[in-house]
């Protein structure tokens, strides 16, 4: 393989705008006189990731990474440099001749020699058969009817490359003639082995829609009977899982939905292909569906990537209510840091397509606006299925289950406003809620705290209380660790356990462990909670990825402590850890954050920081005045 020319690779790279190519995989927002989004390279819930359009690099204040748009991607994709710069070929439109490129290109003319280019190949020139067959032949005259009963017009049937799979078996002489290679046609799913090895075509007499992946090519189907559905017959038949198709991964029209979401930052989450298909002609683009089976993991963090707000929008009856709960929880586990979750129920026993059809477009555009809701909204709603209110046990226990709820809501404004709405609605005093409110949040809080058994050993609480010795470890240790090691080790430990010490000490400004190990240890922590809400050792251990941080959060569990809370021993531990710090380091550290944020031209930071920095510097000469005198 040659090496490309550096003027090719200069033109590759003038071609295209890395704002563009970067707002492909990265939510972006103006700021200044650039863009602001998320990290894609580290979990951080303030952006702090930014792209600099003139001078055509990124960087991220939060974890050091920057670079130009074959860096972003070489990082991103882990990509060797030539695959970045051929991708970026393509982007631009410009020729890189084939002399540059290796085998398994990314890029799609190289890539279509790949096993698995040439399984989408084959799916593309299924699809276009199909689609054929459903708009150009008797064959298709049927289906075709049936989809225009449905509402659909030409225009969308062609936007969705919907199709016919005919009753005579079609697909296979027409695939063999452009494809000789038996093992492939297998591993396609567009058949049906039998005993004999003999490949039959899976779909059949069924309308074909095809399924795209995230860069819009065709990996597989999902065919659907016309008409009304005879017993023992699946509505929907769906390709199998292949090398290219996998359904845990994949969310019909997430291609176009991610494109049309850069405006909105929203998805909406539609639990039906016709549902999607349905929004779309009624100008709502920014709809995906999972793939018949419930929402997966993989596809919540595939949304919370791409966009800032997710839109669940099912069915209103039970069976939507108990689908939307289970989404609902899966986004709280799953859902990447920063994202957004609301609910649209739809009025009970109608889908969206079915709205569609009945009230027209205009009116669904508006129910969608008009009737979304905080999750919050809609389980004080969904604990009262089944509960009669006017029982006072059940009542009493509804109320409960919301406080509980409420509980776990972090801003006490929210709070507050769903206390007066149940205040308002069962005619109780708000105090008397708010004080029960209070005693749910005490008890959560003291789980969480014990939800790790901690070794009690009394000890007085004073700054002394640094020197515990670890409990399991049975011989001494050899070497000590030092006082600011201990500090921050104990800190930790009480910061883990209890969410109060917690508050405090992230409220401190500019706080920052004097050991590396520490600092990191308490960003990961910062990640993990945000994620699983609570705290468990394990769940932590599980989470962290290097041998050494978690054999240091061994360290900080085996600490001896006293299970009370002291307040006056943790700010004698972040005092302690503080002034470790040398003051140099900070100066340094400033001075190269100011270099940064000049270089972006983000003047208002560079003020910040200048101001900062004047600080720290009058301070070390007073320090140097005193060390003299
Ligand atoms: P629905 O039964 O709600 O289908 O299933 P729908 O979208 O309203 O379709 P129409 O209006 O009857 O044509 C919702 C989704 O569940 C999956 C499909 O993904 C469908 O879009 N499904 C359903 C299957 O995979 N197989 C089935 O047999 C049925
Ligand atoms: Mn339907």
């Amino acid at each position: 393989m040659a090496r490309i020319p550096s003027e090719v690779i200069d033109r590759i790279r003038n071609s295209v705008d890395i704002s563009d190519v970067i707002g492909h995989y990265v939510q972006l927002h103006q700021s200044g006189k650039g863009f602001v989004g998320l990290c894609p390279f580290h979990e951080e819930q303030t952006p702090s990731f930014s792209v600099n359009e003139q001078k055509q690099f990124f960087y991220c204040f939060g974890c050091g990474r920057g670079g130009n748009v074959f860096q972003f991607l070489m990082e991103l994709k882990h990509i060797p440099f030539t695959e970045a710069v051929a991708e970026v070929a393509q982007l631009a439109n410009v020729d890189l001749p084939s002399q540059y490129l290796n085998n398994g290109e990314q890029n799609t003319r190289q890539e279509n020699n790949t096993p698995n280019g040439k399984l989408m190949v084959m799916h593309e020139e299924t699809a276009k058969l199909y689609h054929h067959i459903l708009m150009n032949t008797p064959a298709g005259a049927q289906a075709l009817k049936y989809l225009k009963g449905r509402g659909m017009t030409d225009e969308l049937i062609n936007d969705f490359n919907l199709g016919f799979a005919p009753e005579q078996r079609i697909l296979k002489p027409f695939l063999e003639q452009k494809i000789n290679d038996y093992q492939l046609l297998r591993k396609s799913g567009l058949f049906v082995e039998d005993n004999n090895g003999g490949l039959h075509d899976r779909f059949v007499d069924r309308v074909m829609y095809p399924l795209r992946n995230q860069n819009g090519r065709v990996i597989g189907f999902s065919g659907r009977v016309i008409g009304k559905v005879p017993a023992e017959t699946p509505k929907y038949l769906n390709s199998p899982e292949t090398p290219i198709f996998n359904k845990r991964r994949t969310l019909f029209n997430f291609d176009i939905a991610r494109k049309e979401a850069r405006g909105t930052s929203k998805i909406y989450l539609f639990e039906g292909f016709m549902d999607v298909i349905s929004a779309y002609s009624a100008g709502v683009k920014n709809g995906v569906a999972s793939m018949g089976t419930s929402l997966t993991e993989e596809q919540v963090g595939i949304l919370g990537r791409a966009v800032r707000q997710v839109d669940i929008c099912y069915d209103g009856d039970s069976a939507g209510q108990n689908a939307i709960d289970r989404a609902v929880t899966l986004f709280r586990d799953h859902q990447p840091q920063g994202m957004q979750l609301r609910v649209v129920q739809l009025p009970a026993g109608i889908d969206p397509d079915e709205y569609v059809q009945q009230n027209g477009a205009d009116k669904f555009a508006k129910y969608l606006v008009d009737q979304e809701e905080t999750p919050v909204d809609f389980y004080l709603r969904f604990y009262r299925l089944n509960k009669n209110l006017n029982n006072q046990t059940e009542l009493i226990s509804y109320l409960e289950q919301s406080l509980k709820l409420l509980a776990t809501l972090s801003s006490s404004l929210e709070q507050d406003m769903y206390l007066t709405q149940l205040a308002k609605e069962f005619d109780l005093d708000k105090a008397t809620l708010k004080s029960q409110l209070q005693d749910i949040s005490r008890q959560l809080g003291r789980r969480n705290r014990h939800s790790q058994p901690a070794a009690l050993l009394q000890n007085d609480g004073s700054p002394a209380a640094i020197s515990v010795v670890p409990s399991s470890s049975p011989a001494p240790q050899r070497n000590p660790i030092k006082r600011t090691e201990l500090a921050e080790q104990l800190l930790l430990r009480y910061m883990f356990h209890d969410q109060e010490v917690w508050d405090h000490v992230a409220a401190i400004n500019d706080f920052h462990f004097a050991h590396e190990r520490y600092q990191t240890l308490y960003l990961l922590a910062e990640s993990y909670f945000s994620e699983h809400g609570e705290y468990s050792a394990a769940g932590l251990m599980d989470y962290l990825k290097e041998d050494s941080l978690r054999s240091t959060l061994g360290q900080i569990e085996q600490l001896n402590v006293d299970d009370v809370v002291n307040m006056q021993l943790i700010d004698d531990c972040v005092q302690l850890i503080q002034e470790q710090i040398p003051l140099s380091q900070k100066i340094k550290e400033l001075q190269s954050q100011i270099r940064e944020a000049s270089s972006l031209n983000n003047s208002e930071l560079a003020t910040q920081l200048t101001m900062k920095l004047i600080k720290l510097l009058k301070k070390q000469q007073e320090l140097k005045a005193e060390e003299t005198n």
